[in-house]
């Protein structure tokens, strides 16, 4: 299980091209999806959280943690956790929460959005924030609340009820899986800023802080966690930190497709559907990006592994046969050159259902600049008459428009 923080860890804001979410993304889903669960831990609340998803290439977790681990939801439907709300209100009051800090002006009240039932937010300078933070939870004492005073990012203040935060929230999951009997077998934890260093405090879990992790961030575990070996500090930013952690603890596979040159060279020892959709997409990305070095070879290979009698039903509702699909294919070499152009797969799920094919249900993405299309797709492969150093052969494909997708979807392909 992976749970990580979105802004500045998960998400590098400072990278237009946004490589390294993209690079996890295809380790992902090709390696840990089936069997690993994905959680985000975010400060922001769901309206913030579903802003940033419009903007970034983010997959889609199995659980969200938002508004500083004050609400958790399940899934794609984003089901609240009712008992994790019932377990927020020991004595926690908002509106005195409301009352005690109108009384410091050094405090500005963050967004209305930002405001949650169990979460008050405010911007205060670096400066003042250490005095302030003590000042703030004497008069909350004295006032009969048990809260929780946070300082991330050199600006943030977020005051939470006591058995509230990410590190509690984490803790409560773990409790949760395990009387399910679905603990994972390792968690790693990964953040950048104060909210974070709660994750790093619950027993078992490893942690990485991202190179660019926060002053704040990096002063706690200097004070309360130098000598732990299960907590590091990567020397890459943001999503590559958690690349290298997963190696750093061989927790399990960590190269990235996305980081293997020539996708042609990368046969396997036995039939693997889930990486094999990855590395199409990756394909497909380079293609229209025009950076595949011998085109030629990949579109005869192509026609080795798409199915002569398959078919594509595009999200229109309109029949290709995989022919035409390749004839299309030639065409669109290059068609994306230069224009931010990116391409990843989310949720991918195979399902066997016969000795020698495989269901594989899975959204497909793609960004140009600004804009996220996303279609549900089907696939099925085959292994029949190939080897597994030859690749799966597709021999159908189906695809439906995701909600919202269809409005600037003319130049949609596969
Ligand atoms: C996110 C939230 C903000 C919070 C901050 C730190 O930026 O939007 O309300 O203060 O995280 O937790
Ligand atoms: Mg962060």
């Amino acid at each position: 299980m992976i749970v990580s923080d979105l802004d500045h860890t998960m998400v590098d804001h400072h990278d237009p091209e946004n490589l390294s979410i993209l690079r996890f993304n295809a380790l992902w889903e090709a390696k840990y999806r089936h069997d690993s669960l994905l959680v985000f831990s975010t400060g922001r609340s769901p309206t913030l959280y579903k802003q940033l998803r419009k903007e970034k290439p983010m997959l889609t977790p199995d659980i969200t943690i938002m508004s500083v681990g004050t609400e958790i939801t399940y899934g794609n439907a984003m089901v609240p956790d009712d008992g994790w709300v019932d377990f927020l209100n020991h004595k926690w009051d908002k509106k005195i929460v409301t009352e005690e800090t109108s009384k410091f002006p050094e405090l500005t009240l963050q967004s209305e959005t930002e405001q949650r039932p169990h979460k008050a937010s405010f911007y205060v300078k670096k400066e003042k924030a250490q005095e302030i933070m003590k000042n703030l939870s004497e008069s909350l004492v004295k006032r009969g609340l048990d809260v929780k005073i946070i300082y991330s990012g050199g600006m943030d203040l977020d005051i939470l009820p006591q058995g509230a935060g990410k590190g509690q929230a984490l803790a409560y999951l773990h409790k949760k899986l395990k009387a399910e009997g679905k603990l994972p077998q390792n968690t790693l934890a990964c953040g950048d800023s104060g909210n974070d260093a709660e994750l790093f405090t619950i027993p078992d879990v490893h942690g990485v802080m991202v190179k660019n992790a926060q002053e704040e961030l990096l002063q706690w575990h200097a004070e309360n966690a130098k000598d732990n070996p299960k907590i590091i500090h990567a020397d890459e930013r943001c999503a590559a930190g958690i690349i290298q952690a997963i190696g750093h603890f061989k927790l399990g596979p960590n190269t990235s497709p996305r980081d293997l040159p020539d996708l042609l060279d990368a046969n396997l020892d036995h039939f693997d559907p889930a990486y094999e959709v990855v590395k199409f997409y990756l394909f497909l990305e380079r293609w229209q990006r025009a950076e595949v070095e011998t085109p030629e070879c990949y579109l005869n290979n192509l026609k080795a592994v798409f199915s002569p009698t398959g078919l594509y039903v595009n999200p229109f509702g309109i029949e290709q046969s995989f022919d035409d699909v390749i004839g299309k294919l030639k065409d669109c070499y290059g068609d994306k050159k230069g224009k931010q152009y990116r391409v990843w797969v989310d949720q991918v799920f195979p399902a066997q259902i016969d000795s020698n094919t495989w269901l594989v249900k899975f959204k497909k993405l793609d960004q140009t600049g600004e804009g996220q299309q996303c279609c549900y797709t089907t696939a099925i492969l085959s292994s029949k008459d190939v080897e597994p150093s030859q690749g799966l052969t597709w021999v159908h494909v189906h695809q439906t428009w995701m909600e919202g997708s269809t409005s600037d979807a003319k130049d949609w392909f596969l």
